[in-house]
């Protein structure tokens, strides 16, 4: 028997059409929501990408869309999408963004992209949170992926130092400015199997903004592309 080794190259073409798929899926979901018109609130990551690019076709349905980065409201305006700021729409009918990890519980990992907290109030403001991400994500226990801590500049250190209390090995995301004009920690080596109290307590720590935790407000639905299909995850 031949072992086969696929290259660098076909390992990520595969994944992309992973992404694709779920992003598909996505749209399939959007679309069947009841209202006429809609409000979408857009994440952020190679995955919300492929998403955005789908939008177009149901141009003719969208009210507006509120976006988590500057990076996607960029092209959601390219590709001729009504984009509005968050304070000028009421509640969004959905959210549908990228993860970095995520659990059985749809409990996430987020802010590879350091778009975590705009991210995090996009999908608050949301009826429904309709997460996409390819198979590599899915994980039993949240935090092989660094946790994203998205801090006030000037607490840095002082942060830093509470996270290690906490059993972390905070990692400064040099030369990364977050939207809001803050700076990242990535946060290594934390085994999250409590994510709900760690998101709090974190939160909690002077200086910082928002952690990449979406546990206390998980997802409502993921779906996974695998090789087999996308599967679909939804809360209890
Ligand atoms: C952005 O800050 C993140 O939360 C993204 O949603 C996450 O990093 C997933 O990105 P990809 O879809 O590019 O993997």
């Amino acid at each position: 028997m031949w072992a086969v080794s696929l290259t660098e190259d076909q390992e990520k073409v595969d994944q992309q059409t992973l992404k694709e798929a779920v992003a598909a899926a996505a749209l399939e979901r959007v679309a069947a929501l009841s209202n006429d018109r809609l409000a979408l609130g857009i994440g952020t990551g190679s995955t919300a990408e492929c998403f955005i690019r789908l939008l177009p076709a149901l141009s003719g349905r969208i009210q507006v869309t509120v976006s988590s980065s500057e990076r996607s409201e960029a092209l959601l305006a390219e590709l001729g999408l009504p984009v509005a700021d968050l304070n000028a729409v009421g509640s969004l009918d959905a959210y549908i963004d990228g993860a970095d990890e995520t659990n059985k519980q749809l409990q996430l990992i987020k802010g590879g992209g350091a778009a975590l907290t705009r991210e995090k109030i996009v999908a608050a403001a949301a009826d429904v949170f309709i997460c996409i991400a390819d198979v590599s994500k899915r994980v039993e226990v949240l935090g092989a992926f660094p946790l994203p801590v998205e801090v006030i500049p000037m607490a840095r250190s002082y942060v830093a130092r509470e996270l290690v209390k906490l059993g972390g090995e905070p990692v400064w995301r040099e030369g990364v400015v977050t939207d809001n004009g803050n700076v990242i920690l990535d946060v290594h080596g934390l085994v999250i199997d409590r994510p709900v109290e760690l998101e709090g307590q974190i939160n909690q720590i002077t200086g910082v903004v928002c952690n990449g935790l979406f546990a206390r407000r998980p997802a409502d639905c993921v779906l996974l592309g695998t090789p087999d299909g996308v599967e679909t995850l939804v809360s209890n």
